[in-house]
């Protein structure tokens, strides 16, 4: 494998405009390694690693200290991808102190920069995390920490109101000094609008094509995933070559 430029927040802002985006979710250190290896530009330490890989219903039971053990693991890949940790739920809505520690602590750890949910509520905290050092991706849209009180997941943009809504946090957002943000699951209309509003990348996921990037859960890329959302259309079948291999050899093993 050839040594590839390291990626920064600042090659991710340069990149609106001038090319498309890939990230990818990494949970671990082989994970980190085939999403560089395929082209990846960051990779993101998800809380979706908890309904992924630890068999939780949705990402609200995730706790730092999972944030930290996964992301210390992809950090021993030494992706020349951009590293990016999500900062698990309630964290940024306790206390300014806090949620530096947090982003310290997932600093420390190997994160090159930090993923908060929220739009225009979030903005102040993102501009004070910003100024103390700590590069910030925003999350507007369909949020899937607050999912207990939207009583679901849903598409987020399709009423002008809601259109409205996702523009003013994507904005506020931008405006605190995040330097990309991720539109989850937003109505493509409104993707492509909150796009060339946008100074920074926006980096969509369920939210159509016009978009600067593309994120995707690794593992649904990879037909990992018993029920992936229907926008994440595997590339290739690794469950069924897993349970291929695996009872070929305990066949043989038996015989
Ligand atoms: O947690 C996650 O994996 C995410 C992406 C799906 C954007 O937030």
């Amino acid at each position: 494998m050839s040594e590839k430029t390291k990626i920064t927040t600042k090659d991710i802002r340069r990149a609106k405009g001038a090319r498309r985006l890939v990230w990818l979710t990494a949970y671990d250190t082989v994970t980190a390694r085939l999403a560089v290896a395929g082209g990846a530009d960051a990779l993101l330490v998800g809380d979706s690693l908890g309904n992924t890989i630890l068999g939780l219903e949705n990402s609200v039971p995730v706790t730092l200290e999972m944030m930290l053990h996964h992301t210390a693991a992809v950090a021993r890949a030494k992706p020349a991808a951009l590293l990016i940790a999500d900062v698990p739920f309630a964290i940024a809505h306790y206390s300014f102190d806090r949620v530096l520690d947090a982003c310290a602590q997932l600093m420390r750890a190997g994160a090159e920069a930090v993923k908060i949910e929220g739009g225009t509520d979030m903005a102040p905290v993102i501009a004070r995390l910003v100024a103390a050092g700590v590069p910030v991706c925003g999350h507007v849209g369909l949020q899937p920490q607050q999912v207990f009180r939207l009583g679901g997941y849903k598409k987020f943009g399709a009423s002008a109101d809601e259109a409205e809504q996702v523009r003013a946090d994507a904005l506020a957002v931008a405006e605190a000094g995040a330097f990309a943000i991720v539109g989850e699951m937003l109505a493509p209309a409104t993707a492509a609008a909150v796009r060339d509003a946008l100074p920074v990348p926006l980096i969509g996921i369920g939210s159509g094509a016009d978009c600067d990037g593309q994120i995707l859960v690794i593992h649904d890329l990879l037909g990992l995933t018993e029920n992936p959302p229907p926008f994440a259309k595997p590339r290739a079948r690794l469950a069924d070559a897993a349970v291929a291999a695996i009872a070929g050899w305990a066949a043989e093993v038996r015989g």
